[in-house]
């Protein structure tokens, strides 16, 4: 599965439309049973609207009814920039996860890779005392 995400994550960041950051970030969400949605960043001119990959990707697989089951996440940024260093997701994307996991009561381990490492680090602890469904409840 780790490797399966990480390609996909790669794959998707190739679709990346980030003229104004020029910043290509892919992710890619693995389920229970092998299902993966991918997604990418999407900018636009009016800047502050960007949407993040994994935020799309969330996105993607909640509009075709998916609620829970998240597994395992790969998000990969740009070779070039920062370094190659791991990046971890945005404190947004951090709850927007947080929602999709919440619903199937899963606690994803979220790969965050690098050109050369890749950290491995679960959504409760990129996002502790996360405010979620249940807080409505
Ligand atoms: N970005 C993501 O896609 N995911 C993150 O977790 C961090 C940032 C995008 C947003 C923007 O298009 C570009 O990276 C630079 O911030």
């Amino acid at each position: 599965m780790e490797n399966e995400l990480i390609a996909a994550a790669r794959s998707a960041a190739q679709h990346s439309y980030s003229p104004y950051s020029e910043y290509s970030v892919g992710a890619a969400l693995g389920f229970a049973g092998g299902t993966v949605f991918t997604g990418t960043n999407i900018e636009n001119a009016s800047y502050g609207l960007a949407l993040c990959a994994e935020t799309v990707a969330v996105a993607k697989a909640m509009a075709d009814g998916v609620r829970g089951g998240l597994e395992m996440v790969a998000v990969v940024g740009p070779s070039g920039k920062g370094g190659g260093e791991p990046i971890t997701p945005c404190g947004r994307c951090r709850q927007v996860l947080n929602e999709l996991a919440a619903l199937g009561g899963t606690d994803p381990l979220i790969l965050c890779v690098g050109n050369d490492t890749t950290r491995r680090v679960r959504l409760s602890a990129l996002l502790p005392d996360a405010f979620g469904p249940a807080s409505l409840v």
